[in-house]
């Protein structure tokens, strides 16, 4: 028999959930996982897409759930793709976005984790600034050959600390402190 959570992570994406619950276990949280695709509306605010997506995984399974939306905006090329991330990943990908690159390297993860249950929904925020690298370095999962954090020389691939500075980890740590307050 499968096990029970108090709360699920939505999401296609095995390793967003890997490390939100590697995250979310050290602020002593236990995740589980329900893989779905959730329906994506087209909007230029991570949180308007965040908050559509967390009310479609909660109608869904009828659960308490978080779910996340991310996006990469680099600056030299005005905040771009930010909300159009996924998009780009899948068609230009790593090697296109070092390509548009020619001067300016200066850019920002941000990570929305949206909580929803029957009676409450809440986005959290988490940005991390950095710098996109001039080739792809490290093995690792969309953007994280190319993104380097501030105050570091690795990309988030090439790093083994990359679940305690990222923008995912920053949005899960304010998520931690309203959710376990919740309960008090
Ligand atoms: P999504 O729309 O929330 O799935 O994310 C936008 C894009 O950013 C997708 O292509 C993700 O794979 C990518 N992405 C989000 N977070 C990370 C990360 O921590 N590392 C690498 N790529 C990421």
């Amino acid at each position: 028999m499968h096990k029970s959570f108090d709360l699920y992570f939505v999401s296609s994406n095995v390793h967003k959930y890997q490390e939100a619950k590697t995250i979310l276990g050290s602020l002593g949280i236990d995740l589980g996982f329900l893989k779905s695709n959730l329906g994506e509306i087209q909007s230029n605010s991570l949180r308007n897409i965040a908050m559509a997506k967390a009310r479609d995984a909660f109608s869904k399974f009828k659960r308490p759930v978080i779910i996340e939306d991310d996006g990469l905006f680099i600056d030299s090329i005005g905040g771009f793709p930010g909300p159009y991330s996924s998009y780009v990943f899948k068609t230009i990908g790593n090697r296109g976005i070092l390509d548009l690159l020619k001067n300016s390297r200066g850019a920002n993860f941000v990570s929305i984790i949206t909580y929803c249950d029957k009676t409450t929904l809440q986005s959290f925020e988490g940005k991390l600034d950095g710098k996109i690298s001039k080739t792809q370095k490290g093995k690792g999962w969309g953007y994280d050959p190319i993104f380097i954090p501030n105050n570091s020389v690795k990309t988030f691939a090439e790093m083994n600390n990359k679940n305690e500075l990222s923008h995912r980890f920053k949005a899960l740590k304010k998520f931690s402190r309203w959710y376990l307050h919740k309960w008090e």
